[in-house]
């Protein structure tokens, strides 16, 4: 994986005046043509061979390892000595001949040629690095984030980075092209309910107040349009206080977008046709237009949101041809539902067992899980033969699309649940058959939200994107009688099974926007103190507008051909949220509790 995004970034360390007073090539650069060239390089010690006549020393930059060359017959004896205490590490400066390699190296773009050292200038020492500064390293995850700075000195963290550049570098150059502005919103602001906790900031002026750090610039991006400035863009930090997972940082960065006097069908274009772009110059791919799916038809095929739709295993739901025997099980269950697993059939009792045991276990939550083989000759053996006949099973496999030699997985249970399990091991299942590429890309649109989603735990609806979000035209009044049935005009954009954005349609009138308020639970004073200058706004002019924001990070680590933010970040937080490198969070003293009115408040 990691050569295939170097491929894409080649290009980023070529095209630049690189002569500096310090180096007049880059470590990368030298080829069989520059031989006799006298040449100045400047970087760290990879590794030195030393043997008593002769060192070898690789040389290190961000773009490249060059062969430096010292020998007792061409090189005076005390450099011969300095070069012998180099360490791995060590800054140094070299001036000197490039000559031609005796044995080369095939494997090394520099390989031809290596450095006859004249001048060898030690700018600084380095004690013993604690994990080895090579693509493979044997450093663990918590070290290299305590070091990271030498982290980014090994090339899968440094092209990670390169490649981050070039992908940010293309949105703004695309967007700008585009119309849009960048505008940069503030940092220090009140809260944006984006469904997470807030960052709050004390703040000194204002005893006992708090800042609140954004969730996103959702509030100021309307404003932005009230502003009368119609196409925005921004990429910007975004703060949020929630449970931790590959994908989600505390901090991570958006490319945030909004747009005035636009429908929903304006954005859907104006941001696919960013994503394409993406794909096209950062991966090659091109894709011509995008499928769309409506939210309740990825629930019912796929269990899940954000399908990936590199692959098929749709989900079959059999309660039709699976209720109504004398299976107890299926015949209790809200839902019973089923995937094809291609090829299943070739797995033993034991790896089908230790499949039940998966869907056991906690995370997953199922209470068991029925299969049915789907043999070569045409016949089904189930592990519920008791209750279903071949006639029976002939229907599981129609309705799941297995075909002779897949395997039927079936669960049931509650609706809701059920389909997140079986959403799971199909996920699980398509990852361990190889079905999920990284270099394959399948973006898909999902439409039509539902504009609130029920909370078990506030017993209250919440709003399934933001409060901002519109519903859909002519269902407003289907608020008061069956709210959990409004859709809304609101859209994510998954790729490869991770939502990397979501946007709506907002509310632009202070009727409509009140009314959610009301709606969502908040009084009207609630609602007047925590988004008063928005409602005001509106009375002002708003136009109609809509936008989206994309997950910076999915996207570029996705594109990158992985799901881990962690390594498309320079300095990530870990699980805990913390950064075990400058070890933060930290107490702050006694003074500067006492200076933002926090202390009194701590001990009462
Ligand atoms: P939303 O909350 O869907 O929408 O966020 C937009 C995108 O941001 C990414 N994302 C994250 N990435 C990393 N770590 C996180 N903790 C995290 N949380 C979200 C996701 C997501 O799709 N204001 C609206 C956008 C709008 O309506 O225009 C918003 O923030 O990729």
């Amino acid at each position: 994986m990691y050569k295939y995004i170097f491929n894409h970034i080649t290009y980023v360390n070529l095209h630049f005046n690189f002569t500096t007073m310090y180096r007049s090539h880059h470590c990368g650069e030298l080829r069989a043509t520059d031989i006799n060239e006298e040449v100045t390089l400047a970087g760290w010690v990879q590794k030195s061979r030393d043997k008593g006549f002769i060192v070898w020393v690789d040389l290190r930059d961000r773009y490249g390892i060059t062969q430096l060359v010292f020998d007792e017959e061409r090189t005076s004896k005390d450099m011969m000595k300095q070069a012998q205490t180099l360490g791995r590490e060590f800054v140094i400066q070299v001036k000197g001949t490039v000559i031609e390699r005796a044995s080369k190296n095939p494997n090394m773009a520099t390989g031809d040629i290596e450095i006859l050292v004249s001048e060898l200038n030690i700018l600084n020492k380095a004690i013993l690095p604690p994990f080895t500064i090579e693509d493979e390293t044997d450093g663990g995850e918590e070290l290299r984030m305590k070091y990271r700075y030498l982290d980014i000195r090994r090339n899968p963290v440094k092209n990670s980075l390169i490649f981050r550049h070039k992908v940010t570098q293309e949105v703004r150059n695309y967007l700008s092209r585009e119309g849009f502005i960048e505008v940069e919103t503030p940092y220090l602001i009140k809260s944006t309910p984006e469904g997470a906790r807030d960052f709050v900031v004390p703040s000194r002026m204002n005893e006992g107040e708090f800042y609140a750090l954004p969730q996103s610039p959702q509030t100021f991006k309307q404003l932005l349009m009230v502003g009368g400035m119609d196409k925005y863009f921004q990429i910007v930090k975004c703060f949020r206080d929630e449970d931790l997972r590959a994908d989600r940082q505390p901090e991570f960065t958006q490319i945030d977008c909004e747009m005035a006097f636009i429908e929903q069908e304006d954005i859907l274009n104006a941001f696919e046709g960013l994503t394409r772009h993406l794909l096209k110059e950062i991966n090659g791919v091109e894709i011509d237009k995008f499928p769309r799916i409506q939210y309740d038809d990825a629930m019912r095929l796929y269990g899940n949101d954000k399908p990936d739709i590199r692959f098929g295993m749709e989900f079959g739901e059999l309660n039709e041809v699976a209720q109504h025997k004398d299976f107890s099980v299926f015949n209790n269950a809200e839902l019973v539902v089923g995937i094809a697993v291609p090829g299943g059939n070739s797995y033993t009792r034991k790896e089908i067992d230790k499949l039940i045991d998966w869907v056991k276990r906690p995370q997953i939550g199922a209470l068991g899980m029925v299969y049915c083989r789907c043999n070569e000759d045409g016949s089904f053996k189930s592990s519920v033969d008791k209750f279903y006949d071949q006639d029976d099973l002939a229907k599981w496999s129609e309705v799941t699309g297995a075909k002779p030699g897949d395997l039927i997985c079936v669960l049931s249970g509650d609706t809701n649940k059920v389909r997140t399990q079986l959403s799971a091991l199909r996920m699980e299942l398509a990852e361990r058959l190889g079905l999920r590429k990284p270099n394959e890309f399948a973006p898909l649109w999902v439409m039509d939200f539902p504009l609130l989603e029920w909370d078990e735990e506030t017993k209250r609806y919440h709003a399934m994107h933001h409060p901002f979000t519109s519903p859909k035209p002519g269902q407003i009044e289907l608020l008061k009688t069956d709210p959990g049935a409004v859709k809304a005009n609101a859209y994510d954009l998954v790729l490869n099974g991770n939502e990397i954005g979501g946007g709506s349609i907002r509310i632009h009138d202070k009727a409509t926007q009140s009314l959610m308020f009301d709606y969502l639970g908040f009084t009207e004073e609630e609602a007047k103190a925590q988004f008063g200058f928005l409602m005001d706004a509106f009375q002002y002019g708003a136009p109609p507008h809509g936008g989206l924001a994309f997950g910076l990070d999915r996207l570029v680590a996705i594109l990158g051909g992985q799901e881990t933010i962690r390594d498309f970040i320079a300095f990530p937080k870990n699980n805990s949220g913390r950064d075990v490198m400058i070890d933060a969070p930290a107490p702050i003293n006694e003074e500067q509790l006492e200076e933002l009115s926090l202390k009194l408040n701590l001990k009462s």
